[in-house]
């Protein structure tokens, strides 16, 4: 009887700690804001086979005219992670050298890895012209946004989910003072924190003809150079390769429009 009297108050106990329990806690539900991506934020364009065949887009998808870029890609994208270097641009002696061309196609053979997040920005503000090669013109132009009178994505276009575009619709007023203006250097890190590209691209003006680069260049990590083996000279090519030296660090020498090249993008290259 004694054993069984307390085995119940053993019970009673226990039910007692039980109850001490203190009752979870109601909890409010907690309140998740969507964070929105930024890309997806961005319109998004298709570029037609009939417009990348008429501007020499020849890389948006893998293939024989895709090949040469493809290895320039490879290069540049070792060369610049092995020294950390994430913002490129790409400039010529003269004008109508290729510069645009191979911005785009760099650009599009980049974006076919599809863990790469690649911008490109048309800082040729005098003759801006990725908008003709894309078929595509933003509502505002990237030279207003560096002016702070639009948010970047109005100057944006996106092809896919990880290449964009910053485009203008006209040329700006007073490019060289734009491109080295304090406020164009925080825009474009704004640009930068927004949106994360491993690589940004810069569509510059050629460096024989205004001092656009000159101020630009020191902020930029590399420059690629563009010769046309129809219009540079030798001499040109020195020069230029030198004075980008002194403002950045030189990726490399394309030479383009070579009609008697080994590949069919007709360009060759040379790296250092
Ligand atoms: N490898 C090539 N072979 C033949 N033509 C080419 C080649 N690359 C570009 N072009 C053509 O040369 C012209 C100028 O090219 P692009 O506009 O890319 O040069 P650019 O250096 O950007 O010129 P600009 O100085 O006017 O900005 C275009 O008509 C383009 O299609
Ligand atoms: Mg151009």
């Amino acid at each position: 009887m004694e054993r069984l009297e307390a085995a119940l108050e053993k019970a009673r106990q226990d039910r007692q700690v039980l109850q001490d329990v203190p009752a979870p806690q109601e909890q409010e539900p907690e309140i998740v804001t969507p964070v929105s991506d930024p890309w997806s934020e961005i319109k998004e364009i298709k570029i037609t086979n009939r417009t990348a065949r008429k501007n020499r887009i020849n890389t948006i998808s893998q293939g024989k005219e895709a090949g040469p870029y493809d290895l320039l890609r490879s290069r540049a994208l070792r060369v610049m992670g092995e020294n950390g270097w994430a913002t490129l641009a790409i400039t010529s002696p003269n004008k109508t050298c290729g510069k645009t061309t191979v911005c785009a196609n760099l650009a599009f053979s980049l974006a076919r890895q599809s863990d790469l997040k690649i911008m490109v920005l048309d800082l040729d503000l005098r003759r801006p012209a990725m908008h003709k090669l894309l078929a595509s013109r933003p509502k505002n132009s990237l030279h207003e946004v560096l002016r702070d009178k639009h948010p970047a994505k109005s100057a944006f276009v996106r092809v896919g989910e990880n290449l964009a575009f910053g485009l203008n619709n006209s040329p700006a007023p007073n490019p060289s003072e734009l491109l080295q203006a304090k406020l164009t250097k925080k825009i474009l890190s704004e640009i930068r924190e927004t949106y994360k590209p491993d690589l940004m691209i810069f569509d510059m003006p050629p460096m024989l003809v205004s001092d656009d680069n000159v101020g630009f260049l020191p902020i930029v990590d590399c420059g690629l150079l563009i010769g046309a083996a129809d219009s540079t000279t030798i001499s040109q090519l020195d020069i230029c390769e030198k004075e980008l030296s002194e403002l950045t660090n030189v990726l490399g020498v394309v030479l383009n429009k070579c009609r008697f090249s080994d590949n069919d993008a007709g360009y060759d290259y040379e790296y250092y």
